[in-house]
């Protein structure tokens, strides 16, 4: 009796071990290269960048209200700065917002159709936002809420390419795309959105929403800096 129930738990017990391994080895089958191909995120504006181009980082979530309230007063600073300023806008789907994977493989979607059409839907998604939030897609399946935001998403894209973005959820690339996105994130230890880094750094504020004049007071000071480095304000560090 005792032999018997040792050797069938022993049974289950390879079993178990056999359908994680074989889990396991699906889903790495599956996995995304990494490092991926190109640097992870939307860049705005493009334009040459070199040594001395102040390089903010965003990561945002598109249907978190704190990233939609941050992004005005942040593309105003940038659009200021122009070829100063370089600003790559990172995705990190927050696991608590239930759309947010989403519209977040909407975005990169329709960057890979059109590359111009990507900022235009980002700021679509915040206009609209409160249509995206857990409490009203609550009685909607999974399959409505991504035909739902297929749709959404049409709109910035020509019509010629309203069903290749429709079809882009049938496409495993978009969605390793917004994987890689959410590692990328998750690989720098952002956890909440907006975060901004600047040259490379987290600024400590970062959960409040910096407003025009908040990013004109952390430019300003490295731009002047640059103009003269020996008096630069090493007296923070
Ligand atoms: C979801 O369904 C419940 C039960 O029918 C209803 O009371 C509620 O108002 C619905 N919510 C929305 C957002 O449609
Ligand atoms: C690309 O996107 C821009 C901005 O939304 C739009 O004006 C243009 O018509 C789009 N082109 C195509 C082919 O979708």
């Amino acid at each position: 009796m005792m032999a018997g129930l040792t050797s069938s738990s022993l049974v289950l017990a390879l079993l178990w071990a056999l359908s994680f391994l074989a889990a396991h080895r699906a889903l790495t089958g599956n996995a995304q290269s990494l490092p991926p191909s190109k640097f992870d995120g939307f860049v705005y504006a493009e334009h040459r960048v070199d040594s001395g181009t102040i390089v903010i980082e965003a990561f945002l979530d598109p249907v978190c209200p704190d990233s939609r309230d941050s992004w005005p007063p942040l593309k105003q600073a940038v659009d200021y700065y122009g070829p100063r300023v370089w600003l790559v806008v990172h995705l990190l789907p927050l696991p608590y917002h239930d759309n947010a994977y989403v519209a977040s493989r909407a975005l990169n979607i329709v960057n890979m159709l059109n590359t111009s059409a990507t900022f235009p839907l980002l700021e679509l998604f915040f206009k609209e936002q409160v249509k995206f939030y857990n409490a009203q897609t609550l009685n909607m399946s999974k399959a409505s809420v991504v035909s739902y935001i297929a749709n959404f998403a049409t709109q910035v894209v020509a019509n010629s390419l309203k069903s290749a973005v429709v079809s882009g959820f049938e496409n495993t690339q978009t969605d390793l795309k917004t994987r890689v996105s959410f590692k990328y994130s998750a690989s720098r230890g952002v956890f909440g959105t907006p975060t901004f880094f600047v040259n490379g750094f987290s600024l400590s504020d970062s959960d409040s929403t910096i407003d025009y004049d908040g990013w004109r007071s952390i430019i300003d000071p490295l731009i002047a800096a640059q103009g003269d480095p020996l008096s630069a304000n090493v007296h923070s560090y």
